[in-house]
């Protein structure tokens, strides 16, 4: 089986712990490290976040990376629970994972360079604002060569935003970044809120993750009930999305999403500064350059990232070993 070589940047966040957690219990996925960008709270809090989520998985071959601390061009924004900050203890454990020297744009350069010169290019799954993503690219364009695809979770083409009416909040922090990303020429894999918004984890779904997923699965359910995203005048039903770890379950299954072919834009300025758009009639002449996933099977979805999850709670995951697997 070959496996998918990813680096996961993020901004973690209560739904990248998900995502970084799914990943790193899958034996599919080969995570390079991680590299860490401000967003959805400040970067001194995200950096310590992962550490707490890598902690969690007992991988200690997979790296933290600081990168970016704020946005390339527009005023810094954090998100809706900025409060957050870092994750408490009593939320989830303290591990031993420091942060490494290395800065998230350099490993990600470094990392991409050297899957160019073994033709096998890396995936970048991106689930916060792009601006380390971007710096990599502006910086050394040669690095568009050692990245196969960028998964990336943004933007919103005919779902409303939600960080404004018109942006999701990925793009919204940076649209400067995303408009890089998207003129980079790099394939893209979009994950935008029309998808995320139709998989709806519930108390009951958390709860399934604290019985079955160790402390993995109980440092989850601690951050969701903590920080409860749901939203039934929005949603008009229970629950509430899990973004970010729709990048993993994509690589995971593939089936499990519909998409279709687009090239896509974004606003970089003035009141719908965020607002991301889909040309899906091919109504102009730019290359579709995106494939946006328009449709998730939300039970398929939910079981995966509760059976991946459910690996820490039968086998602690060994460092080194891919997966976190037994051998
Ligand atoms: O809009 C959802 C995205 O913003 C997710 O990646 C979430 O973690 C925040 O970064
Ligand atoms: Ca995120």
């Amino acid at each position: 089986m070959s496996r998918h070589r990813i680096i996961i940047d993020a901004d973690p966040g209560v739904d990248d712990a998900a995502a970084i957690l799914m990943a790193l219990a899958s034996p599919e996925i080969e995570v390079l490290g991680l590299s860490i960008v401000a967003g959805n709270v400040a970067l001194k809090d995200t950096v310590a976040n992962a550490c707490k989520i890598v902690g969690l998985s007992g991988r200690k071959d997979v790296g933290v990376h600081a990168g970016a601390s704020g946005p390339l061009v527009r005023g810094q924004v954090y998100g809706k629970y900025v409060e957050i900050g870092s994750f408490d203890d009593e939320l989830v454990v303290s591990g031993d994972i420091v942060p490494s020297d290395e800065h998230a744009v350099h490993f990600i350069v470094r990392t991409a360079r050297a899957a160019a010169e073994v033709c096998d290019p890396i995936t970048l799954c991106a689930i916060g604002p792009l601006t380390n993503v971007a710096l990599a690219l502006i910086q050394h364009p040669d690095v568009a060569k050692g990245i196969g695809r960028i998964v990336s979770m943004g933007g919103a083409f005919i779902a409303l935003g939600h960080r404004t009416p018109w942006a999701e909040f990925n793009i919204y922090a940076d649209p400067h970044a995303a408009e890089i990303i998207y003129g980079s020429g790099v394939p893209l894999v979009v994950m935008p809120l029309d998808m995320t918004f139709q998989a709806l984890f519930t108390a009951e779904h958390f709860q399934q993750l604290r019985e079955r997923g160790g402390k993995a699965g109980a440092a989850l359910f601690n951050l969701f009930s903590a920080f409860d995203r749901s939203d039934e005048k929005r949603f008009g039903r229970p629950g509430g999305p899990m973004h970010d770890a729709t990048t993993i379950a994509w690589l995971l299954r593939p089936d499990l999403f519909k998409s279709r072919k687009a090239a896509v834009g974004v606003q970089v300025t003035g009141l719908t500064m965020g607002y991301t758009y889909a040309d899906f009639y091919q109504k102009t002449d730019r290359t579709p350059q995106a494939d946006i996933m328009t449709d998730v099977d939300e039970t398929g979805f939910i079981n995966l990232l509760v059976e991946r999850i459910s690996q820490y709670g039968s086998a602690s995951p060994q460092p080194n070993t891919p997966g976190g697997r037994k051998p």
